[in-house]
């Protein structure tokens, strides 16, 4: 859209049934929030809409598992979600809920409105039903036997063993999660939405009209439109959610309630009303620019079915782009919250204080923009030393130094007639940097953008190599003072550098906020100076303005920190059935997973593991480490510390004296700063609880176990 009057930006509301790990940062939250501070250091008139989304399945499914209510459930993941947008600098104008009374009415407005235009067709079908309960029941909610891999614990829409799409009918020994009960089939009566109706219009307006739309969501709706649309259920039977307006819902809503990915996306527009009363100016007003920021599993939603109820509706502005990522996978792996194989948005925010920028500088730069893209540590870890460190925090680091030593701590002179063309160079290239960084914004290419940022400043640390202040410093006249040339010569480069510096951290700002504010403290300047129109200048910085002391922008990452978070990684995959079963009431049976069965090894393989008898010493906790404990064994010959987190499973002194089998011959690991030299057997016992592998009978110290 050229030259829209507003915009109206959205990120994808998470389901508040988890807390968000990074794999959402980085498919939409941060995507989102570069560009509306973009929109905003350009002045531009813009709305960043956030908020939770808090009905449908999984939300009552936690609530279930955790025998706690569904409300219970929201108001705990709500809270922690905000929590940690903020703290990741996820700038909102508002970040709503869905549960308020101002979404209902709206969305119950918008069910009525088109009910009442006669949009939807009234069906009756069979649906499971657990007539203990007396609920039908999604197929979330029906467990059996994966009829693959003979998984007891599948569920009725998915095996999560061996990760089969299924129906109810396919599993053996279908019950009911709520009682056990053998679900029925029983008539019920939905409204349904006939996307059918809109597929002519839905061709033309993105297949015609959005070609400019990314690869991999124009192609999935092409794929979608192509194999035809069909009604889609837009009510469902449940006691959590929107109730179904009256008419055609009895008084109450008679059990029924909105369809989440009915109320859902509707939450974009009551969180809009909720911030402003020129909402309507938002939402109807042909001049808004909306753009949906979204994960790849939520395109169909937001660019057919949506936009389809939004037409049908009528009144309403469309999206002008829907620049949904690709996922980020961990270590290689698909992110899964059910293994607990994600790294968690609040934990990352307590182990790493202060380092919010480097988390949003790796997201960015390992977006999954076109492709599914991957997280690992190690690469967090050279990313920061060796480009944010090392690049541009050195950039304007050294220039800092250098301004307060050659320069006496002010913005020196700039003497025109000495200009080089070294400085001329630079000079064009950050007039360059300016529209690129700009042009990639607006394609929504993040990742592009930021490399040009920090390309940028890899040109100012080459200039300043090549220029050599501290090298012309030396020329000097019997005072011990530079030459007059030479002074001129200081003053230039350090003028360029300092200017350079100030779009530095003008470009850096949408994606590294924290950062560009140290930026403008050091040059003791107003936030104004951020503005993008003073983007490409070179004269922000005026000659004689006196600077502070340079503040460190980004720390060196020690190895140390990130084999911590790898083996913690590693330690949750492992632990993560237990973990599950301790938080919760009571252990159901959807949430035991099956013990995982190995590849058959040979003998020569188990014969490599060294394992001993050996007494446990002396236990400790481990500082800032909630699961670890410090052990120390006695092997008969030698003793050893072993690390092990068992932390919230035992206390210290309940397992001093205990004997316990060890693998001796494990390579040693860092863990906390603490050197770990071997591994203790557990085993788990029916409530989830670990406990210890033993000989039954005590024996000496150090005896081999085969
Ligand atoms: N809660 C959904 C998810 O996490 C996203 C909802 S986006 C909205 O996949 F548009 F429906 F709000
Ligand atoms: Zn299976």
């Amino acid at each position: 859209m050229n030259d829209p009057k507003r915009y109206l930006i959205t990120a994808a509301l998470p389901y508040a049934n988890g807390p968000v790990h990074i794999g959402h940062l980085a498919g939409c939250y941060l995507p989102a929030d570069i560009y509306v501070r973009y929109l905003r250091a350009q002045k531009r008139d813009v709305k960043f809409i956030g908020g939770s989304d808090e009905h449908g399945v999984p939300i009552t499914i936690r609530a279930l598992k955790e025998g706690i209510t569904p409300q219970q459930v929201v108001d705990k993941f709500h809270a922690l979600i905000k929590e940690s947008m903020e703290q990741m600098g996820i700038s909102f104008d508002i970040y709503s809920r869905t549960s308020n009374k101002v979404h209902h009415e709206t969305a119950a407005a918008f069910f009525s409105k088109m009910y009442g235009d006669g949009l939807f067709e009234e069906k009756e079908t069979e649906q499971y039903y657990d007539e203990t309960t007396k609920t039908f029941l999604a197929d979330r909610y029906i467990t059996g036997t994966c009829p693959v891999c003979s998984n007891p614990n599948a569920y009725g829409d998915q095996c999560e063993k061996c990760g089969s799409a299924l129906s109810p009918e396919q599993l053996i020994n279908p019950h009911s999660a709520l009682s056990e009960a053998v679900p029925v089939k029983k008539k019920t009566t939905h409204w349904y939405f006939p996307l059918q109706n809109y597929e002519a219009w839905l061709k033309e307006w993105i297949i015609e009209g959005h070609k400019e739309w990314k690869n991999n969501v124009y192609g999935q709706c092409k794929s979608w439109l192509d194999s035809g649309l069909q009604s889609r259920a837009m009510t469902r039977d449940s006691s959590w959610g929107i109730k179904v307006p009256t008419p055609p819902a009895p008084e109450g809503g008679g059990g029924k309630v909105l369809y989440v990915w009915f109320d859902a996306p509707i939450g974009y527009i009551s969180a809009t009303k909720e911030l402003t009363e020129k909402w309507t100016d938002y939402w109807c007003k042909e001049d808004t620019k909306l753009v949906h920021f979204i994960g790849k599993d939520n395109i169909v939603f937001h660019c057919i079915i949506f936009p389809a109820m939004l037409r049908a509706h009528g009144g309403f502005v469309l999206p002008d782009n829907v620049p949904a990522n690709e996922f980020l996978n961990i270590e290689g792996e698909k992110v899964s919250t059910s293994r607990n194989w994600a790294v968690w948005v609040h934990e990352y925010i307590k182990d790493f204080p202060g380092c919010e920028d480097v988390l949003r500088y790796v997201l960015c730069a390992n977006a999954p923009e076109t492709k599914d893209n991957d997280f690992t540590w190690k690469d967090f870890q050279d990313r920061n030393n060796s480009e944010l460190v090392s690049i541009f925090g050195n950039f304007v680091n050294r220039t800092w130094v250098l301004m307060h030593k050659l320069c006496g701590g002010k913005v020196p002179t700039l003497h025109e007639n000495i200009l080089d063309e070294k400085d001329k160079t630079l000079v064009k290239e950050i007039e360059n940097s300016k529209i690129k960084i700009q042009t990639l914004l607006e394609e929504y290419k993040f990742r592009d953008a930021l490399f040009e940022v920090i390309d940028l400043s890899r040109k100012g640390n080459k200039y300043l190599q090549e220029k050599e202040p501290w090298i012309v410093a030396k020329k000097t006249t019997d005072d011990g003072k530079p030459t007059a040339d030479a002074q001129q010569s200081i003053d230039n480069c350090l003028h360029m550098c300092l200017q350079l510096t100030a779009n530095l951290a003008i470009f850096i700002n949408p994606f590294l906020p924290g950062t560009a504010k140290k930026m403008i403290g050091m040059m003791k300047v107003v936030d104004k100076m951020l503005d993008w129109e003073n983007a490409g200048k070179i004269k922000l910085l005026s000659v004689g303005y006196s600077l502070r002391e340079p503040q460190l922008l980004f720390r060196k990452i020690e190895e140390e920190e990130i084999t911590t978070q790898v083996e913690k990684l590693k330690s949750g995959l492992i632990k993560s059935s237990t973990i599950m079963t301790t938080e919760n009431a009571a252990p159901t049976p959807e949430n035991k997973t099956a013990p995982e069965t190995k590849e058959v090894i040979q003998f020569e393989d188990f014969a490599k593991i060294d394992l001993k008898t050996g007494t446990i010493t002396a236990a400790e906790k481990v500082d800032k480490a909630d699961k670890l404990l410090k052990l120390e064994v006695d092997l008969g010959s030698e003793k050893r510390t072993i690390v092990s987190g068992i932390a919230t499973h035992f206390d210290p002194s309940e397992i001093i004296g205990k004997q316990v089998v060890v693998v001796t011959n494990l390579a040693p690991r860092k863990m906390r700063g603490i050197e770990s030299n071997g591994m203790i057997l557990m085993a788990e016992n029916n409530d989830g609880k670990l406990i210890f592998v033993n000989p039954d009978q005590t024996t000496h110290n150090g005896s081999g176990v085969s």
